[in-house]
């Protein structure tokens, strides 16, 4: 692993990712968690003075020691029990139906495989469990559409694999989850990057 990836993009997407514009994003992507809840991507733990108090504990899958490091001073102010799980969202050391509650922000564009850590999720999510989500992903507008497309290959490569043309609606609806709410909409910025999608979608009880 490059000394870029794992000590400079932690610090670059925490100071990106900490504005207060994205900051309202976040507050909407964590309210309404509760109980036993795992984050993928955890990141510099941006979301950890955001989750409610219904939270009881928070286990967090983090590859990268640095964004892990980033994250101790929340990790230390939160009333919350935060540990570190796992450093690999599409392989979870966690058991089936064990989680009230899952988030990723920011973290399925990353992913290699996407679709594999979206099926982690639902497999160790209780029935009835939700997944939370906030991504940016592929622009409705075939424009904005165009360039995400000519733009994927450079931002893989610059940004530690980020892609700009995932759907997240998509991916969660074709594991099994049933998007209970969802908004999407730009945000201010470049259009390639600033298309958000923020939802909740529930694994339904047989
Ligand atoms: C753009 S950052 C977002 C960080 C954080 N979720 C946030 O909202 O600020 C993407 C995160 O996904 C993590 N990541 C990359 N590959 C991953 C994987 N296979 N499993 C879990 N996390 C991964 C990265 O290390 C990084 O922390």
């Amino acid at each position: 692993m490059s000394w870029y990836a794992e000590q400079l993009v932690p610090r670059i997407v925490h100071l990106v990712c900490s504005t207060p514009g994205v900051a309202r994003w976040r507050r909407r992507a964590v309210e309404w968690l509760s109980g036993r809840v795992v984050e993928i991507g955890f990141g510099s733990g941006l979301n950890v003075p955001l989750y409610p108090a219904a939270v009881e504990r928070i286990d967090a899958v983090e590859p990268r020691d640095e964004a892990w490091r980033l994250a101790r001073r929340a990790i230390e102010a939160s009333p919350i029990p935060i540990e570190r799980v796992g450093v690999d969202g599409q392989r979870l050391p966690l058991a089936d139906g064990s989680y009230d509650g899952a988030l990723s922000t920011f973290t399925l564009c990353t992913v290699e495989d996407a679709t594999l850590a979206v099926r982690e999720l639902y497999r160790v999510l209780k029935p009835g469990g939700a997944l939370h989500f906030l991504e940016h992903g592929l622009s409705p507008d075939a424009r904005v559409a165009r360039w995400q497309w000519r733009l994927d290959p450079l931002e893989r490569l610059v940004a530690d694999g980020c892609h700009l043309t995932r759907d997240v609606r998509r991916l969660v609806e074709r594991a099994g989850f049933e998007v209970s709410w969802c908004e999407q909409r730009y945000e201010t910025g470049p259009k390639p990057w600033s298309y958000l999608t923020v939802g909740v979608a529930t694994k339904p009880v047989d």
